[in-house]
């Protein structure tokens, strides 16, 4: 599959499983937007992108911060003059049972998870329904549909984005434009290395998986594939 030609915005590119989607996108030679709110984690991106950084453009942006959003979208088109794929990966996780987890937590994990996925799609989508045409992937997370004792709060932020892909896709029936929702298990990436480090990596899901099945929902044989919320388990 080629790419040349597209535009994809990567929120979250310059984290763990981003950057390897951000990768891959270019090196089917798409151009990818980076949404990045830490000038150096997007230095580190460029880098490790090595020749492919030429086909890669950041822009800065709290994407929890409505206009900062608004305001990168317009920057993305006035620059590359449109936006075929939004990828909405930014998001984090956190753990915390229920009874010890405050208001203030709450807030922070829809900030992270939710209000990011919410804002960029309200600015993106517009454009892609004018066009008549784009892809939006969002990513939840295995704990919104099997959710364990400790995720009550991660849980709910992730299976918000899971209703709201659903229920976006539903509106946008018969405009051209879909909406996927990918649902992960345990990722390897550094992180759950370090946080798991007797766990065995080898069954978790690869980020290149993810970055395959973002792929395919780009692709022109996913057209008909709208609403979708898509597990993506690895051996677990
Ligand atoms: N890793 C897993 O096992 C796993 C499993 C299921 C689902 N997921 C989901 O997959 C996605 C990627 O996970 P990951 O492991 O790659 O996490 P990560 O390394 O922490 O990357 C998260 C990315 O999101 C960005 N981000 C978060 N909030 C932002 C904001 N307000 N504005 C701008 N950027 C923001 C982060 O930017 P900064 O670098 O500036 O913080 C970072 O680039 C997340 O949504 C996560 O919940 C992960």
């Amino acid at each position: 599959m080629t790419l040349a030609g597209t535009v994809t915005m990567v929120t979250g590119g310059t984290g763990q499983v981003g950057r390897v989607v951000v990768r891959r996108f270019a090196e089917q030679g798409g151009r990818v937007i980076v949404p990045y709110r830490n000038p150096a984690k997007w230095e580190e991106l460029r880098a490790w992108m090595g020749a492919l950084a030429a086909q890669v453009d950041g822009l800065p942006a709290d994407l929890a911060d409505q206009t900062a959003v608004e305001r990168a979208v317009a920057q993305a088109l006035a620059r590359h003059g449109q936006i075929d794929h939004l990828l909405c990966l930014a998001g984090g996780f956190a753990s915390g049972r229920f009874l010890d987890v405050g208001a203030e937590q709450w807030d922070q994990m829809l900030a992270l998870n939710l209000l990011p996925t919410v804002l960029v799609l309200r600015a993106v989508l517009p454009h892609f329904v004018e066009r008549g045409r784009g892809r939006a992937v969002t990513i939840g997370a295995r704990q919104a549909l099997e959710p364990s004792a400790g995720a009550a709060f991660y849980a709910a932020s992730k299976a918000a984005v899971i209703v709201l892909t659903q229920s976006i896709a539903r509106e946008l029936r018969g405009t051209g434009v879909t909406v996927n929702c990918v649902v992960p298990s345990t990722i390897d990436t550094e992180t759950n290395r370090q946080m798991m480090p007797k766990a065995d990596p080898t069954k978790w899901v690869k980020p290149e998986d993810v970055a395959a099945l973002l792929l395919f929902l780009c692709s022109p044989e996913a057209e008909a594939i709208n609403g979708a919320v898509i597990p993506i388990y690895g051996k677990l």
